[in-house]
Order: structure tokens, then sequence, then C-alpha cells
């Protein structure tokens, strides 16, 4: 057979089948993994799998929910399921351990069977409908043992995984009631993909404990006859389309005083971002901020987030309490020196605030990547950029190394990369900005796309699994 040629008897590639629990039952909302998805599928097309909204009765199977360049699907899952699974496994138990945070485990009986009876649905579904020339790529922790599931039903198609969050450091890792399990989970896969190096690294770690997987000379992993790959994809955004929208979004009204600088932070309410320690270090700035100098704003948007889950009404608290105190401190007749505003606003919106910021505090004390710190680059006026300011702990660090690094545990001296950031002369500002731009626009979500699929759709028939 022409080697080009596929079993499907064509050029074309099979369908790409992409699984993520958050799927948009209408318009695809700005920003973040769900975002990035859209794009991904733009470009070619194929099947988007995502979690109906919870029921009472949970079957098997799919229902169509759009279809256009790309078709959507749901599957069903119960309102105790979403309960176990998404609240329970999922961000009770695998979102603080990935984040580094084992302290806000929240092991409950239950939850882990939840998790992995939604993941067997999951995989029923997409063995009934694959085809042999269709490419497989889950999304993130809600789906570990998908794969795992699709090998026992017998599903040979390539599959990939991507992490959009950090990998947990090894020792961390032993808080996971199934560590014993999640190298036979990553092992299903024929590619996992990581955000960073980092994560590969600890994710080796991790695979380095088994004594049942042994690293290959080139690289790839072997566990129980498959081979497989780890490898690190950064994510990135439509750079081209963020900065035309910034370009034309309509100037924000924000009835700041003449020259005053202005700060942004845009986050879901989440303990890994690391609001409290950045409302504190601004607050240092304030603290030691000259009387008659600058009068900056902090326009903190962060929407809330699982509500439900009660590390998150305890952040929420905090936030609120850090925001009153701080403002309580330093505000006067005709200023208030941080803006905290809990509601969600549209893409142009912020694209626009990004574009007027001075500087954006992308500050993370743990995070897979953060598209935050690459859409903020891609808003500039590359004659007069903002300054971004980003914690080490984001992925993004990796690839963004012209930015202001902090260490968002070292409140004074992230109060002084405050200050160095409002101070900040232009030909520094654009220097730093057009090599994060450069960066940016060539690593965009285009190539996150191909160099996943890419190499997702090379993995040879067989090369897995011999049988
Ligand atoms: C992170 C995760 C995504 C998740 C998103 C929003 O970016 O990596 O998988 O969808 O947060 O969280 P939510 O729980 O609202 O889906």
């Amino acid at each position: 057979m022409d080697p080009a040629r596929t079993s499907n008897g064509t050029n074309r590639p099979g369908r790409i089948i992409v699984v993520s629990n958050r799927i948009p039952k209408g318009d695809v909302p700005a920003g973040g993994l769900v975002f990035a998805i859209h794009e991904a599928l733009s470009g070619g097309g194929g099947l988007w799998i995502g979690a109906a909204d919870p029921t009472e009765q949970a079957l098997d199977g799919l229902t169509p929910i759009g279809s256009g360049i790309y078709d959507r699907a749901t599957f069903a899952i119960t309102e105790e399921e979403h309960h176990g699974f998404y609240l329970g496994y999922a961000n009770s138990v695998l979102w603080p351990l990935f984040h580094h945070r084992p302290d806000l485990l929240d092991i409950q009986d239950g939850d882990f069977e939840a998790y992995a009876a939604v993941n067997r649905r999951v995989a029923r579904a997409i063995a009934h409908i694959a085809e042999p020339d269709d490419v497989i790529w889950i999304q993130d922790y809600h789906f570990l043992m998908v794969a795992q599931e699709l090998r026992y039903l017998g599903v040979k198609n390539p599959t990939g995984l991507f992490l959009h969050i950090p990998f947990p450091n090894p020792t961390d890792v032993m808080a996971l009631p199934q560590v014993a399990a999640l190298s036979s989970w990553i092992a299903a896969h024929d590619v996992f993909g990581l955000q960073t190096m980092r994560d590969v690294a600890s994710a080796d770690e991790t695979l380095r404990h088994d004594p049942k997987a042994e690293q290959l000379p080139n690289g790839c992993w072997r566990r129980e006859n498959r081979t497989f790959r780890l490898l690190s994809f950064p994510i990135g955004i439509d750079a081209k389309g963020f900065s035309d929208t910034a370009e034309s979004a309509p100037t924000p009204e924000l009835q700041l005083a003449p020259k005053a600088p202005l700060l942004i932070g845009v986050d879901r309410l989440d303990y890994s971002k690391g609001l409290v320690h950045r409302f504190e270090a601004f607050g240092d700035y304030l603290s030691r901020r000259k009387s008659g100098s600058v009068r900056p704003t902090f326009l903190q948007i962060a929407p809330v987030s699982r509500e439900d889950v009660t590390a998150y009404q305890d952040i929420r608290e905090e936030l609120e309490c850090a925001s009153g105190s701080i403002n309580g401190a330093h505000s006067d007749l005709d200023w208030t020196p941080i803006r905290y505003v809990r509601r969600s606003f549209e893409r142009n919106v912020i694209a626009g605030l990004y574009r007027r910021a001075d500087a954006a505090l992308v500050t993370p004390l743990a995070d897979g990547m953060n598209l935050v710190a690459k859409e903020f680059v891609a808003a500039q006026d590359p004659e007069d950029p903002g300054v971004l300011i980003l914690s080490h702990f984001a992925g993004a660090a990796e690839q963004m190394s012209a930015a202001i690094l902090v260490n968002p545990f070292d409140r004074h001296r992230f109060a002084d990369s405050i200050e160095r950031a409002i101070e900040m002369p232009l030909d520094e500002r654009r220097d730093r900005h057009a090599v994060l731009r450069k960066t940016v626009f060539e690593q965009d979500i285009a190539w996150w796309t191909n160099s996943f699929l890419t190499c997702l759709r090379g993995v040879p028939r067989g090369y897995s699994d011999p049988d």
C-alpha cells in the first residue's frame, strides 16, 4: 500500500476525537482550556466530547449538541457522579495534589469509584464510535483512566493525553491513594503530553519508581509491552487573533487619574493563583510608596470558581479580607488602590484592559502554563508595551524569561518588582516585549496543536502494543 495512504483508503487522516470535561453548550467562552480546544479544532474539524449537565440517570452513548467546522457531543453524568468525579476526586484530590498542595486533599470514600465509573463510560462511548484512522486526544486530569479503559476494550487507535496542569513532584504523589496505579494509567497512552520540561522531569521521576517501567535509550518509556512517550508541549494562544481584538477593542472607561498606572490581574478565583500573596505584595509596595508619587490602581478580575468545594470558599474569604484591609490602610478620598471584581467580562473587554494596562501580575504559586501571560503580551502595543510580572511557578516562565520573574512567596522582592515595572523606561519595555512577543506568536495555538497531533499521528501502528 502507498505509505501516504491511510487504512480508510484515502489520503485523508482520520478524525480527531477530543475529550474534555468542559464543553461549551452555546457560545465558546473566552480564554482558558475550552477556548484553546475550540481554536485547535477550528483548524481541521473533528469531534469534541464533553460532560452533559448532571441528571438523575446516566445512560451510555453520546448526545450530539452541535455541528459546524467540528461536531460536539456530550456524555451523560448523574448528580451523584458529578459530586464524586468532578467536585470530589478531580477537584478535591487531583487538583490540589498536582498543584503541590497535598495539605488541601479531601479524600472521601466513593469519589474515586465515581471518577473511574465516568472514565469507563467515556471510554465505552469512544470505543463505540472510533474508526480505524481516528486519533483520540484526551484533555486534562479529569480523564487519566480513559486510555487504560480504551485498551481494555481493544481500542488500538493512537491515543494521547495532554495534562493542562502541573505534574506532582515524586514525594507529593505518594499522597494519592491510587499512586500504585498511576504509571499504568500513563502507560496506556501513546503520547502523554505535559506543559513544561519541569513537568516531564517529575513524571519521569514517578515512572522511575515503578519497577515495571523502563526508560529506553531513545527517551521513550516501556511498560508491560507498551511503549509510550512523555513530552512537553507548552500550550499557546491565538496570538494574531488576540492581538487584533486588543487593537480594535474600545478603550475601557476606568476613571483613573491622568497618568495613574494601571496594573492588572485576571484569574479564576483559585488558591493556586497566589491572589492573596499578590495583594499583600501590592500592599507592601503601597506602604513604601513616597507620598506625592504616582498612585497606581491594581485591577484584579477574579470570577468565582468551583464554589461547592470548601477550599474555594476559604480562599474567597481570605481574599476579601486582604483587599479590604489593604484598601482600608491605603485608600484616599479619591483613590482606591485595589479594585477587586468577581464578575467575568467579554473577551474584547479583557483584551482592551490588557492593552491599556501598564503591567500585568501573573503570579501563581503553581500553574500548568497560564495563558493570561501570553494574552497580555499579544495585546500590547509594541511601540509602548506594558510589563509582564511573571511567577517562576507558572509553566509560562520556561518560555518567557524576558518577563520580570518573581517569587510570589518573597513579598518584599515581589514589591520591588512592582516598583520596577511601574518605573521601567520605554527602551527596556520595548526590548523585553519584543522577545516575549516573538515566542507568543511563533509558539501559538496552531503550533501547539500541530506539534501534539504530529507526534500522535506519527505513532506507528503496532508500535505501542504488539498484540
Ligand atoms: C483549568 C483546568 C481545566 C478547567 C478549567 C476551569 O484550566 O485545567 O480543565 O476546565 O481550569 O475549571 P472548571 O472546573 O470550571 O472546569
